[in-house]
């Protein structure tokens, strides 16, 4: 069977990581959470005082930043610099000033050619922003995922709550509309629905209707394309 690359972009909380692992699971395929690598540098900014405004510093911060992602017991986990910092980089200090990072060139340039090695032999479910638009526009299935603001409001509030993260409901809000904002209006690499992605509006579905669709979508295109 043909191996392929599917890409999930879509606004901050609509799903994407839970489609993507399910996916990834369901296909014995690779995972890449690339919004956790930029979550990991806005990390190491935030707690080496590094200002992300001087240009020389972020490029000297990033020959000290290494990412590197494990799986343990069933769970991806983000490593930075060999410390385990799943937990640390879904704090809303991270949330609060991962947009602009992410908006940082150099930034975007070191992450994008690691994703793009990590996706070299196929076999990958990545998702992100700009993962079929700039890191994988060859990818053989793009998703472009969509969910009202309210509905991802209280699914991210969930999330946070189940991972002993306490934020209001309101603050969640107000950072996914202002990272929405940021994403998709910064200069490089905004965050933009593939002209060849399909759509899916998920307000309404279930994880499991999701994952149906999704799943579908993957194996139609994996054997038309091992059948070439
Ligand atoms: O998916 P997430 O919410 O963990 O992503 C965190 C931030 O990283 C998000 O606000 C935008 C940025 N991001 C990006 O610019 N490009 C990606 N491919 C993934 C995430």
């Amino acid at each position: 069977m043909k191996r392929i690359i599917i890409a999930i972009d879509g606004h901050s909380s609509c799903g994407k990581s839970t489609l993507a692992k399910a996916l990834a699971k369901a296909l014995h395929y690779a995972y890449l959470d690339s919004g956790a690598m930029y979550r990991a540098v806005t990390l190491y900014f935030l707690d080496n005082r590094v200002n992300y405004n001087d240009p020389d510093a972020v490029l000297e911060a990033l020959k000290q930043i290494n990412i590197h992602f494990e799986r343990i017991e069933g769970q991806n986990r983000t490593f930075l610099n060999d410390i385990d910092v799943e937990h640390d980089i879904r704090e809303m200090r991270v949330s609060e000033h991962v947009s602009p990072v992410a908006a940082i060139s150099s930034v975007r340039r070191a992450m994008v050619k690691q994703q793009q090695a990590m996706g070299a032999r196929r076999g990958i479910v990545a998702d992100g922003r700009d993962i079929g638009t700039i890191v994988f526009p060859d990818a053989e299935l793009k998703i472009f995922l969509t969910a009202d603001l309210d509905v991802r409001t209280s699914r991210r509030h969930l999330e946070l709550a189940a991972k002993g993260i306490d934020s209001a409901w309101d603050d969640i809000q107000k950072n996914l509309a202002e990272r929405d904002l940021i994403d998709s209006t910064r200069a490089d690499s905004p965050l933009k629905q593939a002209s060849d992605a399909v759509v899916i509006n998920n307000t309404l579905l279930s994880e499991q209707e999701q994952l149906h669709k999704a799943l579908s979508l993957a194996q139609a295109k994996i054997k038309e394309l091992s059948e070439a």
